[in-house]
């Protein structure tokens, strides 16, 4: 096993590391900015933390990743930004096929990906189709994604399915809702990471999170490594979820 296959060592029992993380991957302009580079150098270092993050999570067993790579929002960006992220995320999904394969890590994406340009559109079905049988991981990109849009979509649909007679009104509960968003099939995230300093959620799986656990940080993306990911899940594994609970009885269900 080379040095790099090794499972980093946790501070933590390894039952403590959460079965679902996001992360709203951010500041890549600002750490570029700081070296007085472009926009774009940043995004092409953020993109290598995204391959440390992803290797890290699949050798610690995590099953889902989830990825807040272009908002809904980001389409405002400007063109030749917006250009330059379609290009990385084509190189990304061109270099990681193979890996993804190998170490069994499914690709998923939610959002709006029809709007993606047609040439990254066919790349990320192909990867998708190429990788959907991997078992170990699945991997999701929230590309062109935006929450709010994809709960009107769902309840869209909702009301489609009324309209139609194939469902009542009285069927339509949080697991309907939840049955008809991008992310069917996904637990609910257990941690949200974000990185750069932000304290918004920015539209990100506002449905999802409801009650997972928040991690904010001021490192900017690029610098977003293994240590800060371990360092952000030793927050996660110290925390007590209590869903309402009282801390009595969750000290109950654990013994
Ligand atoms: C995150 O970095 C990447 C995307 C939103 C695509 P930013 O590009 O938002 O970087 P800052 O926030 O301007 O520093
Ligand atoms: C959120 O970052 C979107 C992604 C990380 C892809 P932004 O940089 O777009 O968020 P705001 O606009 O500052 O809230
Ligand atoms: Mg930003």
């Amino acid at each position: 096993m080379s040095e790099q296959e090794q499972s980093p060592t946790l501070p933590f029992p390894a039952e403590r590391l959460p079965r679902h993380v996001a992360v709203i991957m951010d500041g890549n302009g600002r750490w570029a900015k700081r070296r007085g580079w472009r926009r774009v150098r940043g995004h092409e270092e953020g993109a290598e933390s995204v391959r440390v993050v992803v290797r890290t999570c699949r050798r610690l067993g995590i099953p889902y990743l989830t990825l807040y790579a272009f908002s809904e929002e980001n389409w405002a960006r400007p063109q030749a930004e917006i250009a330059a992220l379609m290009k990385l995320l084509e190189r990304f999904l061109r270099r990681e096929r193979d890996e993804m394969l190998e170490r069994g890590i499914r690709l998923n994406a939610i959002g709006s990906i029809e709007r993606l340009p047609a040439s990254t559109l066919a790349l990320l079905r192909q990867v998708m189709a190429d990788t959907a049988a991997g078992e170990h991981m699945t991997l999701t990109l929230a590309l062109s994604y935006g929450g709010r849009q994809e709960i009107a979509r769902a309840a869209r649909r909702l009301c489609q399915e009324v309209a139609a007679g194939a469902l009542r009104p009285e069927e339509v509960d949080e697991r309907a809702v939840a049955e008809r968003l991008d992310t069917a099939g996904l637990p609910d995230p257990d941690l949200l990471i974000r990185t750069s300093g932000e304290l918004r959620i920015s539209n990100f799986l506002p449905w999802q999170l409801a009650y997972a656990e928040f991690y904010f940080t001021d490192t900017l993306w690029p610098d977003f490594r293994e240590a800060e990911l371990i360092q952000a899940l030793a927050s996660y594994a110290a925390r007590e979820r209590r869903f309402g609970k009282t801390s009595e009885q969750i000290a109950g269900e654990e013994t």
